[in-house]
């Protein structure tokens, strides 16, 4: 069986870019016979970005309620948060000690750091955490941890799995053919969903638009999306606007079609956003609901998250095990 891993940090509310970019993608792959799929909380990874701990703990629940409220099956699909299985930081120490410090510093999230504190004249390293430093290395155990082959994650996510690869290929060099050599899965037609002001739709600019907004805040936060100022009437192109990379996501390919020739005919921008609207508001409403049903009883999400971090335990603690024992960390005979 083909084996499916992807996680969302817990550091806001899950988003349109999230849901297109990972979670519908691995929904999709969890029903599927032939894969073993591994959703998981990436509540350590929070921490990275986050100091407010009431924003995490409320973010995992928003997450948790979000997966379920869109149907994911927890029968074909182990689902889980981090932080409920020891045995991943612990395998994030062991690859540590086998990650090239220059690797790390080719990371995109890192160098974006360094290159925002020296245009604003401060030192390369201010404020930057060795967690951040070392995040793509907690990213590669929880992917290798699980074997996991194949990744579904938005295009700002390749390097750290190509990285996971990187890493895993130089332990099994060394300790032997432990790691399957994991790729990511990336949707060519949303590869980077773009948020209100055109940027990458991202927690970190401000921009998003959350997936399980209320009907009318929805309808609100679509008006928002900024747009060039062509009248009714005039042209548009539809390949540099959001309005229609955020429509190609939802919509059918006969959908997107229309909606090209709607922009080439000068279709007006509120005539476009109310389209827009109502076609993800009849994609999410039902969830939207489950969503505010799962949000209410916090003690049921938590029983399906014990659940999941025992099945995801039954596979982590004997492969750590393989694992202790290939770097010489075993009971002495
Ligand atoms: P995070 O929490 O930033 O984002 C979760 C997922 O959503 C995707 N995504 C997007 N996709 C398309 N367009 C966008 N605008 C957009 N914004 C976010 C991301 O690519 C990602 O797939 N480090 C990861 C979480 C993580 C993880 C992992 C993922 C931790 N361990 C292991 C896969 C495997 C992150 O911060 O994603």
């Amino acid at each position: 069986k083909q084996r499916v891993l992807t996680g969302i940090t817990t550091t806001g509310t899950p988003h349109l870019g999230n849901y297109v970019g990972a979670i519908r993608p691995a929904i999709n792959a969890s029903e599927s016979a032939d894969v073993q799929s591994f959703y998981f909380l990436a509540d350590f990874h929070a921490l990275i970005k986050c100091h407010d701990p009431a924003l995490v703990h409320q973010s995992t629940r928003e997450i948790a309620a979000t997966w379920l409220a869109l149907g994911l099956n927890t029968d074909n699909a182990i689902f889980y948060r981090q932080s409920d299985v020891p045995e991943i930081p612990e395998l994030c120490w062991m690859l540590t000690c086998m990650a090239a410090k220059g690797l790390m510093n080719r990371a995109h999230a890192y160098k974006a750091s360094v290159d925002a504190n020296l245009a604003a004249g401060d030192d390369a390293d201010f404020g930057i955490t060795m967690g951040l430093y070392s995040y793509p290395i907690l990213m590669a155990a929880d992917i290798l941890m699980f074997n996991a082959n194949k990744v579904p994650v938005g295009k700002d996510q390749i390097q750290h799995i190509e990285m996971a690869r990187d890493i895993a290929a130089r332990f099994n060099h060394h300790y032997g053919e432990h790691f399957v050599l994991p790729e990511a899965v990336v949707d060519d037609n949303v590869a980077v969903l773009q948020g209100l002001d055109g940027r990458k739709m991202s927690k970190s600019y401000g921009n998003t638009i959350p997936l399980f907004l209320p009907e009318k805040q929805l309808k609100k936060s679509i008006n928002k999306i900024v747009t060039n100022l062509l009248e009714p009437g005039q042209p548009k192109d539809a390949d540099t606007s959001t309005v229609f990379q955020i429509w190609q996501a939802f919509a059918t390919p006969q959908q997107t079609a229309d909606m090209r020739q709607a922009f080439a005919e000068g279709i007006a921008w509120g005539e476009a956003k109310k389209q827009l609207f109502e076609l993800i508001n009849a994609q999410v409403g039902e969830a939207r609901e489950k969503y505010e049903a799962l949000l209410a009883n916090p003690a049921h999400i938590e029983e399906i998250l014990q659940a999941g971090a025992e099945k995801a335990r039954a596979h982590s603690k004997p492969f750590l095990e393989k694992v202790r024992a290939a770097v010489g960390i075993k009971k002495i005979q």
